[in-house]
């Protein structure tokens, strides 16, 4: 059994999936840098240790990162797990978990890395926008792709309906890439790029609007 750490800032879906999700791991903790996160409550009532630290009672990022380290540390996890921590880490800190640390990305990374994504999706036009899981590197929301899911822009769309689109989408690709990490099948290598054994099939193209022809 992989020990997994879950590091989120505030409604923790993503968490809640991955703890329900009956991977061959165990959520050895879960911590915040808000103390107000909805999803420390749901990390308890799963049994789950939680933490609460603070950002801002850290005079540096690289203090509040070491911080933070080192709670991480005490768990001994396998794997971190980003899931809606909306705190930029510190290279130190991303390097000290290389190969061992995933995000998930509310767009189709490179497009629309950082903050309101959506919104920005819309405003571009783009017909098909989505999600990412990558490993962490110190490269903000640039790190090597584990696995996409894509969705498409409907007419009307608002930037709620579109979030909720993707979020569905979050919910299937985070625990996948979870679990392949924790059957031991896939890895970053040592050039930075992702491995993954027996990959299963891609399916078909996802068009936006469909063909009528
Ligand atoms: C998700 O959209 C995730 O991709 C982004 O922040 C949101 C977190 O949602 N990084 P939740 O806390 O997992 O519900």
């Amino acid at each position: 059994m992989k020990r997994l750490a879950i590091l989120i800032s505030g409604r923790g879906s993503n968490m809640e999936v991955i703890l329900e999700a009956k991977l061959p791991a165990r959520v050895v903790a879960v911590i915040s840098n808000e103390a107000g996160a909805k999803g420390l409550a749901i990390a308890r009532a799963h049994g789950v240790p939680t933490t609460v630290i603070d950002h801002r009672g850290f005079a540096t990022r690289s203090e509040f990162d070491a911080a933070l380290a080192r709670e991480i540390d005490r768990h001994r996890p396998d794997l971190v797990v980003l899931a809606g921590f909306m705190r930029v880490l510190t290279a130190e800190c991303v390097n000290r978990y290389a190969g061992r640390m995933m995000n998930i990305h509310p767009s189709l990374l490179p497009l629309f890395g950082g903050l309101h994504t959506h919104r920005r999706a819309l405003e571009a036009g783009v017909k098909v926008h989505g999600a990412t899981v990558h490993f962490v590197t110190p490269d903000l929301d640039h790190g090597p792709i584990i696995i996409q899911a894509a969705v498409p822009v409907l007419p009307g769309d608002t930037e709620g309906a579109l979030a909720e689109r993707v979020l569905a989408q979050e919910h299937r690709i985070y625990p996948q890439a979870i679990r392949w990490f924790c059957e031991g099948r896939l890895a970053l290598t040592a050039e930075g790029t992702v491995r993954l054994r027996e990959p299963p099939p891609t399916g078909g193209a996802l068009l936006s609007p469909a063909l009528d022809m």
